[in-house]
């Protein structure tokens, strides 16, 4: 079984972000066209500058939380490739931490609708085009430790990593038949803009087996085997990347 691509078409989300950027470095070794979709369209496009021929690549403007807005990405995207994509990485994410007694709706309903929602509904869309197809397809989401254990001042982010585990599972068992696998990775602690100016490091380091942050690359080769037919048995699992989080 081969890891390489073979020119297949992947939708990174957040692909401007930390993760998703080295996921599309990563993608792309192994042969894939990546398309670099982020809220923040300028860090899209820099993924897409620092790839290998650029020009096989695309950068496009996506906000998760708006159905007109994913589709219009996912139009851009098949006017390029004259296919839509067959792969999807859920990578776009916000976090903001409050304890739950202080946590306003604002701040609860930007992760519900980021996180949870738009992991759902740009899934949705690219499924609806490969069933349309009958075409194969693997799609991979990120939840986190926070919604396998919840995270103090993180409650709302924890549910809603914790949603994106539940319809992993959900999505996966309606589409294994159908060719298309469902699968998600829960990071640890990952050394990215996310997390950076939070106190995150003081609690979850010291219950981290090897004492360090991930680096972005660290989770991305998990997501590209995810996405490859390496993973060909692989259905509905959410696979931890800590550095031996609780153990
Ligand atoms: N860094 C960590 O420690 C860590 C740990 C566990 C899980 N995660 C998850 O990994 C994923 C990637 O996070 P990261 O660490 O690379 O963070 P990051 O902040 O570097 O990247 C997130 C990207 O998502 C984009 N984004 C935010 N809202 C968006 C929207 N509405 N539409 C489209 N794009 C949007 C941002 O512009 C950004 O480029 C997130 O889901 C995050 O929750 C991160």
């Amino acid at each position: 079984m081969s890891s390489n691509f073979g020119g297949k078409v992947a939708l990174v989300t957040g692909g401007g972000g930390g993760i998703g950027r080295a996921l599309c470095q990563v993608l792309v070794r192994d042969g894939a066209k990546v398309v670099a979709a982020d809220r923040n369209f300028q860090t899209a496009q820099e993924t897409v500058s620092l790839l290998p021929n650029p020009g096989d690549h695309l950068a496009v403007s996506m906000d998760v939380t708006s159905n007109e807005s994913i589709d219009s990405a996912i139009k851009a995207i098949t006017e390029k490739y004259q296919t839509p994509p067959s792969l999807v990485a859920n990578c776009a994410g916000v976090l903001e931490m409050a304890p739950s007694w202080e946590l306003d709706e604002k701040t609860f309903a930007n992760a519900s609708d980021v996180n949870f929602k738009g992991t759902f509904y740009v899934s949705q869309a690219v499924i609806k085009l490969l069933l349309k197809q009958q075409a194969p397809g693997a799609v991979v989401n990120i939840a986190s430790i926070a919604g396998g254990y919840g995270l103090r001042d993180l409650s709302h982010y924890s549910g809603s990593k914790g949603a994106v585990m539940s319809l992993t599972k959900a999505m996966a068992g309606e589409l294994a038949k159908k060719g298309i696998r469902v699968n998600c990775v829960l990071p640890g602690l990952i050394d990215t803009p996310l997390v950076r100016d939070t106190p995150l490091a003081d609690s979850i380091i010291p219950f981290t087996a090897l004492g360090r942050k991930g680096q972005p690359g660290e989770v991305a080769e998990v997501l590209a085997f995810l996405l490859s037919e390496k993973s060909s048995y692989m259905v509905g699992s959410c696979v931890e990347v800590t550095g031996g989080y609780t153990m």
